[in-house]
């Protein structure tokens, strides 16, 4: 009997991937580049299961039944194109290649549109949920072409997260690379729930000055509460994890934060679509800053940097706290579903935004109870453009906005950073206010460059230029908008 999907990549999602679809049944045909590897997984987690093993991809493909169903579970970037390179020659019309990494969804648009003329199908799926995701059921986002999904469907919903009521944590995204952005935007609000986590706890340890027990039974305490999400329960456990001399470990790790690029990406996109995806951003540049250790610690001692003590009762500093942190989450998914509408329409995507919502309600790592409600904001209006305007979240922002300005002005009054908590505030307090100083940026630019401004008593797109000085001439320059 062949095989019914091949994986090549035997690193841990790909491993933990493969023994995943085992267990549900499915047999599948396992390669890597390095035969050691293929050994080593056979004999080892493989052992006793069903699944197969191929020292060449010539030996993968002979082993998979029609279509063929190829998962790569390999390095974003290059590698992949060499593995479609390499597969193409090998595969028949119709056969279907997955790509599950993180990849940039530029290239995943590219792939699938140069495998098209080939005859071959491409998919590029988000895999999120880590080791643990990938082995018990992960959030999967694919997307590509449409055609290949009815064969990959069934294997995909099997083996993904299943919500309270047993729904799939994978659907169909859209076409070419949506399945990738969508996957991007969920690691770029990753980045933003994590970030505002941070700010919280450097609250209360510099401000409140909490022990870590203290502040362990806070995020316990929040994740019963709307804030219930996977970030928050895992940020508990941290902060109660002591080190072999009984210290919290979190306090020997150094205070720089990596990154792989997919925050970085969502920003980019942001900016190449205008979309005002600040918290997210703010993230970005909060790891970045972070990097600057060397510098930061020499600015320290430079600027004589005083304790930031928040004094008042604590209880009620740590509800306002809660209330802030909430309130900025739905900020930062607000602006995430906008940058994906954005890119619904510019790239003719039909993204279903409940869908996204029940895609990442459980296996990803952003998964929390919130999302239920983001779902529920989108079944009542699939193209609400701002999810704060939904009555539930609009309900929960005017609730908090008076706690979540006590936060954010007493952390810019002791001089604790909270980037992502007060830029998703001033975001909320633009995007409240009809009539922003623009007015006086478009006079700015019409006076130094003739760049021309609309007039509020004239009808939009008839454009008017001022000779400010009475030196200059009359002459507009042409005007456009990146
Ligand atoms: C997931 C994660 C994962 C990501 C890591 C590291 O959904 O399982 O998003 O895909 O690679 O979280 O990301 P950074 O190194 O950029 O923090």
């Amino acid at each position: 009997m062949k095989g019914d999907i091949g994986v090549i990549g035997l690193a841990v999602m790909g491993q933990n991937l493969i023994l995943n679809m085992n267990d549900h049944g499915y047999k599948v045909v396992a390669h890597n580049r390095t035969a050691e590897k293929v050994d080593e997984f056979l004999q080892g987690p493989a052992k006793g299961t069903n699944i197969i093993g191929a020292y060449s991809l010539q030996e993968l493909v002979d082993k998979l039944e029609s279509p063929r169903k190829i998962m790569l579970m390999v390095r974003a970037g290059d590698v992949v194109d060499s593995f479609i390179d390499k597969l193409v020659p090998l595969l028949d019309k119709g056969d279907i290649i997955i790509d599950g990494g993180n990849t940039n969804f530029p290239d995943t648009n590219r792939r699938v549109a140069a495998l098209k003329e080939k005859g071959i199908h491409f998919i590029g799926s988000g895999v999120s949920g880590g080791e643990e995701g990938a082995r018990f059921g992960p959030s999967i986002m694919p997307g590509g072409s449409p055609e290949a999904w009815p064969f990959v469907k069934p294997i995909f919903q099997a083996i993904s997260a299943k919500t309270e009521n047993n729904e799939p944590c994978c659907d169909w995204v859209g076409n070419d690379g949506a399945g990738h952005f969508v996957k991007m935007v969920h690691n770029g609000i990753e980045y933003g729930d994590m970030q505002l986590i941070t700010e919280a706890y450097q609250f209360m340890k510099d401000g409140l000055g909490m022990t870590h027990d203290e502040m362990q039974s806070v995020f316990i305490e929040w994740n019963k509460t709307e804030l219930n999400s996977y970030l928050v329960e895992i940020t508990s456990d941290i902060l109660g994890y002591k080190d072999t001399d009984g210290e919290p470990l979190v306090e020997k790790i150094l205070d720089t934060a990596g990154q792989k690029g997919t925050g970085k990406w969502t920003g980019i996109n942001a900016l190449d679509m205008g979309i005002p995806l600040t918290l997210i951003t703010e993230s970005v540049f909060a790891r970045c800053l972070s990097s600057l250790k060397d510098q930061r610690v020499e600015a320290e001692e430079l600027f004589g940097k005083k304790e930031s003590i928040v004094e008042g009762d604590k209880q009620v500093w740590i509800e306002a706290l809660r209330q802030a942190l909430l309130a900025s989450k739905i900020i930062s998914y607000a602006q995430g579903f906008m940058l994906m509408r954005e890119a619904s329409n510019e790239n003719g995507w039909d993204l279903n935004y409940g869908n996204v919502a029940l895609m990442w309600r459980g296996g990803c790592i952003i998964r929390s109870a919130f999302l239920s409600n983001i779902r529920d904001a989108y079944d009542i209006d699939p193209e609400l453009s701002f999810l704060g305007s939904d009555s539930y979240f609009k309900g929960i922002l005017e609730n908090s906005m008076s706690a979540w300005r006590k936060v954010a002005a007493k952390s810019m009054e002791v001089g604790i950073p909270m980037p992502s908590m007060t830029s998703a505030l001033t975001f909320l307090d633009g995007y409240t206010t009809a009539r922003l100083p623009a007015n006086l940026l478009q006079a700015q630019r019409d006076y130094f460059g003739a760049h021309t401004y609309e007039r509020v008593d004239k009808p939009k797109g008839e454009f008017f230029h001022t000779n400010w000085t009475g030196k200059g001439g009359d002459v507009s320059s042409t005007t456009y908008n990146s």
